[in-house]
């Protein structure tokens, strides 16, 4: 018997020859902090050799294009067609291989939706002429998809000589291959298309391309999405009838989801966080029983309780982590030595996707090393120890005092309230933010565990700063709502986010909530959840979502759900004790309201936090008392502070 606690996730698992620790495999991710090149470089091997130190079985290294004239869907996606990269590609697999972790790389190609590809020559090619929204798609003729099948071949060959020991085919998302797997899409009439056999040919063809490049003792995995979850795309059952095809001729069958040309269901292929863990391991489970060859499923897993119960129930063979491995690339590694309890829990915020779109960088809001992870290797720890006060325990204060003690410093954090967590324990009861609940209570728990003395119901004073005597404070005081300067905020309808998040009993049956950012939206939908009538209003143009990647989508198909009504370019002239006057685009509002709430945004603390500076030779500001902003800023200050104390 296992003296393992997950005995089925770290279970080893065998495909054509090659050996896999365990059941966790880091799915494909790409990486766009690259070269104009498009090769892997030194930053881009340090945020993959992470997870494979972390203990994951396979890493997996994203949307390597096998065309890059043709398939290219974004501007910086590996090139994998251009045996320049040999070094690039070799040092990347070294850094993954040499920690006992299989290096994949991802085989892609868009098909019709290659929009840079496009933007460059363009052309679109896909199964049938059509007109997309990106523009004429133009069909590919029979040697186009001889050539293409060869370009899939080739670059596996290449992948398996620089180092990778497995290869990835991307056949889902609605990029090439579900476009010819598709029966509404692909109606051509030659040996291609149309019946199931000639929709089937040309991933069957890839695959034996590949086959006949790498050998038999080389495991390919095919990425599926075993249900398009849309109305235009396919669902299980005929996912089901394509794994069966593929079975046994491909190593492991990989059930994603969904389609990224479709809004709706992109927001599933990456879950968002109205959705629960693991809620898409029910198509894995679907094809599992018709199939020999190992099933993997993807989706939302941030638990090892889960993911065991899902292997040792048959659901699946495999569990693929995908923005966990940002939030805690040591989550194998943690969950096999018992402290599951210490793995950083993904919040499916999205903030990994909005810093990439913005910066062509991945941070983790509540990771601040992912994006620097070079700099971890480079670093020695600080020269001195000295004794740091950190002010204020909010998200911030926490992440400062945890990096100044696990660095060896003497830490007091102070708290002004009776508990640590700050301005977000307002949200801890909202149903979409368990897990920013859950991060807050880890947080807390790692710092009871941490040679960190707590003082709380304790305000940073001169006199409290001569008795700590401290070499360094971390003024982490925080923001205090700002109050809108509108007549009638005084009113006893009205009353401030933070206090309605605290107790959501407070709002009546009609609210209107001033300010479209993320505060007042996500309250907003907590209270139209309730079943309460919400109109939020906004003085500019468009709501202000922060750089929250894919959060946008998810949270503006819910706001549509629940009916909250946002009126932009709306100013607000008057709160009355029947509801609020305000000036629209379209003229005069008069809206009936029984509760006026504001969330328009937080007032830094930095005078108080100013009023500290002079009592210790080194003085760091971070998070909101500097400028509200959001989570990734205050814990990447608070890492970044933490980590330059005692350097000189
Ligand atoms: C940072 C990041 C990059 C990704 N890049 C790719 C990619 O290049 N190819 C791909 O097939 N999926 C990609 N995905 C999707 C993931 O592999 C995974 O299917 C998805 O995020 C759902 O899993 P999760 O809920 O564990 O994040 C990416 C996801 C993330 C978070």
């Amino acid at each position: 018997m296992s003296e393992l606690k997950y005995p089925h996730l770290f279970a080893p698992i065998q495909a054509a020859g090659t050996l896999f620790r365990n059941r966790i495999f880091a799915s494909p991710e790409g990486f766009y902090n690259i070269s104009p090149d498009c090769f892997p470089n030194a930053d881009c091997n340090a945020f993959f050799e992470h997870k494979a130190r972390g203990g994951f079985a396979s890493v997996c290294l994203g949307d390597c294009i096998v065309d890059r004239e043709t398939g290219r869907h974004y501007d910086w996606l590996f090139r994998i067609d251009d045996e320049r990269s040999l070094p690039m590609f070799s040092s990347f697999t070294s850094a993954i291989s040499r920690h006992g972790c299989v290096a994949s790389a991802e085989l892609s190609h868009a098909g019709m939706y290659a929009l840079a590809s496009y933007k460059e020559t363009g052309k679109l090619y896909g199964p049938v002429e059509m007109d997309n929204k990106y523009g004429h798609v133009t069909e590919m003729s029979e040697e186009m998809i001889e050539y293409l099948i060869e370009r899939y071949g080739a670059a596996a060959r290449f992948a398996k000589q620089c180092g990778f020991g497995m290869v990835t085919i991307h056949g889902g998302h609605g990029w090439l291959l579900p476009q010819f797997m598709s029966s509404k899409i692909n109606t051509r009439r030659d040996k291609w298309g149309g019946s199931f056999e000639n929709r089937m040919r040309f991933p069957l063809a890839v695959v034996e391309s590949i086959r006949k490049n790498v050998g038999r003792n080389f495991p390919i995995e095919f990425r599926m999405s075993g249900s398009e979850t849309n109305p235009d795309g396919y669902d299980i059952d005929e996912g089901i009838e394509f794994a069966k095809a593929l079975d046994q001729k491909v190593d492991i069958i990989h059930v994603s989801t969904g389609n990224h040309e479709v809004l709706e269901a992109t927001v599933i292929t990456h879950p968002s966080m109205f959705l629960p863990d693991g809620c898409n391991a029910q198509y894995a489970a679907a094809i599992k029983p018709h199939v020999k060859s190992p099933v993997a499923t993807v989706g939302a897993f941030t638990d090892p309780a889960q993911m065991e119960e899902v292997i040792a129930s048959g659901m699946a063979d495999i569990v693929e982590l995908g923005r966990q491995t940002l939030a805690d690339p040591d989550l194998p590694v943690k969950a096999r030595t018992g402290r599951e309890d210490e793995i950083n829990r993904c919040m499916r915020c999205c903030c990994c996707f909005g810093s990439t779109g913005e910066h062509r960088i991945f941070y983790c809001a509540i990771n601040p090393t992912i994006g620097h992870e070079l700099e971890e290797r480079y670093d020695n720890g600080p020269k001195f120890k000295k004794k740091v006060l950190v002010a204020g325990g909010g998200i911030g204060g926490m992440q400062a005092a945890l990096t100044a003690a696990e660095r060896g410093h003497q830490v007091v954090l102070c708290e002004k309230k009776d508990r640590l967590g700050g301005v977000l324990v307002c949200e801890e009861e909202v149903p979409f933010k368990q897990k920013l609940a859950g991060y807050i209570s880890r947080q807390i728990l790692k710092i009871s565990r941490a040679p960190i003395e707590v003082r709380l119901n304790t305000e940073v004073t001169p006199e409290l700063i001569r008795e700590v005597a401290p070499d360094a404070i971390i003024a982490a005081l925080g923001s205090r709502p700002a109050v809108p300067p509108v007549k009638g905020i005084d009113g006893k309808n009205v009353f401030g986010a933070e206090e309605i998040y605290y107790d959501t009993s407070k709002a009546g049956e009609n609210t209107v909530i001033l300010g479209a950012g993320l505060v007042g939206m996500e309250l907003g939908l907590t209270l139209a959840m309730q079943g309460r009538k919400v109109t939020i209003l906004e003085m500019a143009d468009a709501p202000n979502f922060g750089e929250t990647g894919m959060h946008p989508i998810s949270l503006g198909l819910e706001l549509k759900k629940f009916g909250v009504e946002i009126r932009l370019s709306t100013m607000v002239t008057e709160i009355t004790a029947d509801g609020v006057e305000a000036d629209g685009p379209d003229g005069h509002l008069s809206l009936p309201a029984d509760t006026v709430i504001y969330a328009t945004g937080q007032k830094p603390l930095r005078e108080e936090a100013a009023a500290l500076s002079d009592f210790a030779g080194e003085f760091y500001y971070i998070g909101d008392c500097v400028t509200p902003k959001n989570i990734l800023t205050a814990t990447q200050a608070a890492y970044t502070v933490a980590r330059d104390i005692g350097r000189i």
